[in-house]
């Protein structure tokens, strides 16, 4: 059996139901979150995207203050949208570094491969495709230089608070002391403002939730009927936790393969993400306690996404 269906088996099995949200981006999936990423309401595209374009410069003086030879990771690029103004700024500058963008998904990696070069004239690119920290060690034989770590997009937060501390700490075991990691993070602000983020107009990250149910039916011959299940998008203000679910819409069963039936009683919910927001406090604190010291904040105009630059100790 695949490791796909052992997820998923386990999840629905489990009480509560989840899914794990790294099963969103298949091809499918990928070309939705370019939609979220452009819809509206997803303000977090937009501002960092005011970070990396208004600010590439003194990001680029930042890096270079603390290290000279370095090699770029990046941990879930996506289609590089804000890491791009970055790698130009290091290739004018005539930075020799080589990017290594790390993803789960196997076409981001082969786009990312061919396109990229085409973007960035000179710029050298060796993508992995895989789990970001198992391809950390792989990637331990490949380059030996420093690393400067991407961490984009407020990704940290598909990770409860609870798990974050541990997260780097794993990530710090494949570090040397004096390397760089930046980490995009949402931070808390009004509440309907996050909620749209996560329920737009247009039904888009509905659509990307349920994707994930259509994979489970391409891929492992279920039978989910996606119309039967209701995207919730919560949002606690005290947690900072935005979590999405997939709600049955009626008493039913879902069929997986040969392997047997998950019963759903009506209302019953799927947990498919979480998307925690942050104080800056909350992100000092977790540089202190998992081995970094902070560099720098870099923030959009309105302080509504927080750019951290941490060095390893
Ligand atoms: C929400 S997108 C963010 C993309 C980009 N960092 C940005 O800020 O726009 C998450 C990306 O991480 C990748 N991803 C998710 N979970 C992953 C994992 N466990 N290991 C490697 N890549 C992962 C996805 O394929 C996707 O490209």
């Amino acid at each position: 059996m695949n490791e796909f269906f052992e997820d998923v088996w386990r999840g629905l099995s489990a009480s509560p139901k989840y899914l794990q949200s790294k099963y969103f981006y298949d091809e499918a999936g990928d070309a939705i979150f370019k939609e979220i990423m452009d819809c509206p309401e997803y303000y977090l595209t937009n501002c960092e995207l005011d970070v990396f374009t208004n600010q590439s410069d003194q990001l680029v003086n930042a890096i270079l203050k603390h290290l000279t030879e370095f090699d770029i990771i990046e941990l879930g690029p996506g289609d590089c949208t804000k890491s791009v103004f970055l790698l130009e700024a290091l290739v004018n500058r005539n930075v020799d570094f080589t990017y290594y963008p790390i993803d789960i998904s196997t076409n981001i990696i082969s786009q990312l491969n061919e396109k990229l070069p085409l973007q960035v004239p000179g710029l050298k690119i060796h993508g992995l495709n895989g789990d970001y920290l198992g391809m950390l060690d792989e990637l331990k034989e490949i380059s030996t230089r420093n690393k400067v770590v991407l961490f984009l997009g407020s990704s940290i937060g598909n990770r409860p608070l609870e798990e974050t501390d541990e997260f780097y700490k794993v990530l710090v075991s494949h570090l040397l002391p004096g390397d760089l990691v930046l980490t995009g993070f949402d931070l808390k602000k009004d509440a309907a403002t996050i909620l749209a983020a996560y329920n737009d107009k247009e039904g888009i990250t509905r659509r990307f939730n349920l994707n994930l149910l259509q994979r489970i039916n391409d891929t492992l011959d279920a039978d989910f009927d996606l119309k039967q299940f209701e995207h919730k998008p919560e949002y606690s203000e005290q947690t900072g936790a935005c979590r999405s679910y997939l709600a049955s819409r009626k008493p039913q069963r879902v069929r997986i393969g040969e392997v047997g039936w998950i019963h759903f009683m009506e209302g019953e919910q799927i947990f498919m993400e979480i998307s925690q927001k942050y104080t800056v406090q909350q992100t000092d604190d977790i540089a202190q306690a998992t081995g970094f010291a902070v560099v720098h904040h870099f923030y959009d105009s309105k302080e509504w996404f927080l750019d951290a630059l941490w060095q390893c100790r």
